[in-house]
């Protein structure tokens, strides 16, 4: 139960605690410590546990040296930045985007050009626009149920943008952890299906199995991989093959399918709560309306910014994120990300119910 006192976190895109599937994943650790145990407590490949790398390969169509595992998949970012950038190289994000991605990006000193994210994707003249200035080293993008808005690119987008990597020669990094939890429409195909030679496809298994598995993956061109490989090498050796075995089994055994079948009936309902209390308790706010994934996000009316309504919330103990975090360049003073995957429909009516009032004091002051 939740009351007035209780505090309310709209604030990081964590997996629900009740949707870690602790049970499955102890009979997971064990049968890979009992078809694997040496392996996963060995030195290992830089490229991650061969197992799981087989089992992606071909789940996705590709040869093992198209496959790459990584301690999370943030990582992958850090070493792609790390192999493709030099300080000053342009790289082109949506706007707004993952702020971590954006921290790392602009670690390594690059130019950070952000495009303009509408309900079905980037706003494509700006693309164009942007192009005409700069070709970017990459494109970070994701596609689907975007960090933080929630919004999903068209599929006439991704052809256009596929189009104009081929045209432009630019790389597309595509970085899809919500794809699978779709919870209704169509699903799109991905930029690597479209354009696989200029695409390099991440994801990770944080948001379906749990963050503490520490499993992301990087497919694509071999040549890139192997460069990224080295990397990682020179970084920490291997990564963490334990996870990874335990993973390869829980992959391997059918778990991850009903996993994911079970969290997205856990999410959906948070998603239409989320909808529906912001229909009941904000109509005049813009919200975005997600199929699918971990966040919405709204943007507040003229005159009412993040950082008064972040103040004035906590007073109704509800804790917001900073929006300005998402955009690279400046702006999003009035953006809210919301994720809901964490609450429980009525922690979210209450929290919005309370964000409402937040709002309102910050129109009335
Ligand atoms: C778009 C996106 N990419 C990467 C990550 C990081 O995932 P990991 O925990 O696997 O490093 C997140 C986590 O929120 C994310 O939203």
């Amino acid at each position: 139960m939740s009351n007035e006192r209780s505090v309310i976190n709209f604030t990081r895109g964590v997996p629900a605690n009740e949707s870690l599937p602790v049970t499955a994943m102890q009979s997971a650790v064990q049968a890979a410590l009992d078809n694997h145990g040496q392996t996963m407590l060995q030195y290992g490949k830089a490229y991650g546990f061969v197992p799981l790398r087989e089992w992606l390969a071909e789940s996705n169509g590709l040869s093992v040296d198209q496959v790459l595992i990584t301690n999370g998949s943030l990582q992958i970012v850090e070493f792609l930045s790390y192999h493709f950038i030099q300080p000053g190289d342009v790289i082109f994000t949506e706007l707004p985007t993952y702020d971590r991605a954006l921290t790392l990006l602009k670690r390594h000193n690059a130019k950070v050009v952000g495009i303009e994210l509408e309900p079905d994707g980037p706003n494509i003249e700006a693309l164009e626009q942007a192009l005409a200035q700069h070709t970017p080293k990459f494109f970070y993008i994701i596609p689907d149920f975007q960090n933080p808005t929630g919004a999903t690119c068209s599929l006439e987008k991704r052809q256009k943008i596929a189009a104009l990597a081929e045209k432009h020669g630019f790389w597309i990094l595509e970085d899809g952890p919500y794809r699978p939890l779709r919870f209704q429409g169509e699903e799109h195909p991905s930029f690597f299906d479209l354009a696989p030679e200029r695409t390099l496809h991440m994801f990770a298994f944080t948001k379906l199995i749990g963050p503490g598995v520490r499993t992301g993956v990087l497919l694509g061109s071999a040549e890139v991989l192997a460069k990224v490989a080295k990397i990682a090498e020179n970084t920490y050796i291997c990564p963490a093959l334990f996870g990874q075995g335990a993973v390869y089994e829980f992959c391997r055994t059918g778990e991850l399918d009903k996993q994911i079948e079970r969290i997205k009936t856990l999410y959906a309902p948070r998603l239409q709560a989320c909808l529906d209390s912001i229909a009941e308790h904000l109509p005049d706010v813009e919200a975005t309306r997600p199929e699918g994934g971990f966040f919405m996000s709204l943007t507040f009316p003229e005159g009412v910014t993040n950082a008064a309504v972040r103040e004035a919330a906590k007073k109704y103990n509800l804790n917001l994120a900073d929006g300005q975090a998402f955009f690279p360049n400046g702006g999003g003073e009035r953006f809210l990300r919301l994720p809901y995957c964490a609450l429980s429909p009525e922690e979210i009516n209450d929290g919005v119910s309370r964000l409402a009032m937040a709002i309102r004091d910050v129109q009335a002051s």
